[in-house]
């Protein structure tokens, strides 16, 4: 079967029924964005995951609303017709539905993203879904390792390795599919929930860390391209070795620059 550019969150449904994985990279600036536009990824994410690739953070919790509305902004120019999801914040939408309103329609009207995306299916953040979906808001769901609450969960761990906790991650993805989201990142579930909750959803899941029987699989920038020499989170696969190569090269561009040979002619006036 043909693969169907994903336009609308509709077409993300079909690409689920079509049997055609999905693939999401994350971006932060239009010259990443402008690099994944010239590959067949599917979609891509301004993930709060900046807080700590790009601004060497600790955790997501300390990025803010407008700087991942800027960063937004950035990918989109990078990838204007990329279908692109752009990350609420910790604290951008969990006080209430009209806080949470007013901030989506915040990153989709300056980043002029196609969706938002926001962490957890509390019954607050449930209402608060339902509420942004019919307003015209589409919105991507985020269950099992929540980066915006790893104090609460305990830390960063894989999560549905009990039955009891499994039920509730199948509980929680039912609820998130009723309340309208259009697909849901799964981040650390165990293979076999993963695969149990896709089959029982119609809409597409993305896993991070959660093996390979989702509908579709995403990856932060610098994990799948080698950006970070000490750190190789188990999940990632490395697609290249970036780090190894920039390092190289900055030291050739140092040694040219102390034997005087940049600039050579032709790069002279
Ligand atoms: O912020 C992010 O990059 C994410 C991914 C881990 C899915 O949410």
């Amino acid at each position: 079967m043909e693969k169907k550019k994903l336009k609308y969150p509709s077409d993300w449904i079909q690409r689920k029924q079509s049997g055609i994985p999905i693939s999401v990279i994350t971006a932060y600036d239009a010259s990443m964005a402008r690099l994944a536009e010239h590959t067949s990824v599917d979609a891509i994410l301004t993930g709060d995951s900046l807080s700590m690739v790009v601004q060497g953070n600790q955790s997501t919790l300390p990025v803010t609303l407008d700087e991942m509305i800027y960063h937004s902004r950035l990918v989109r120019q990078g990838a204007p017709d990329r279908f692109l999801i752009g990350d609420l914040p910790f604290g951008s939408y969990q006080e209430s539905e009209e806080k949470a309103l007013h901030n989506s329609f915040r990153m989709m009207k300056e980043s002029r993203t196609d969706a938002v995306k926001m962490e957890g299916c509390d019954l607050t953040t449930l209402k608060i879904i339902e509420k942004l979906v019919r307003s015209g808001v589409p919105v991507m769901g985020h269950i099992g390792l929540l980066p915006q609450s790893y104090l609460s969960q305990g830390g960063y761990r894989v999560h549905g390795k009990s039955e009891s906790d499994a039920k509730i991650l199948m509980q929680s993805a039912k609820d998130l599919e009723s309340a309208g989201v259009f697909s849901m990142i799964m981040e650390y579930i165990t293979e076999t929930a993963a695969r149990e909750i896709t089959d029982s959803l119609t809409v597409p899941t993305i896993g991070i860390g959660s093996g390979k029987f989702t509908s579709g699989q995403v990856l932060v920038w610098h994990d799948a391209l080698g950006m970070e020499t000490d750190f190789k989170p188990r999940h990632a696969k490395r697609y290249a070795n970036l780090d190894k190569i920039i390092v190289d090269a900055l030291n050739e561009f140092d040694r040219e620059v102390k034997d005087r040979n940049f600039p050579g002619k032709e790069n002279s006036f």
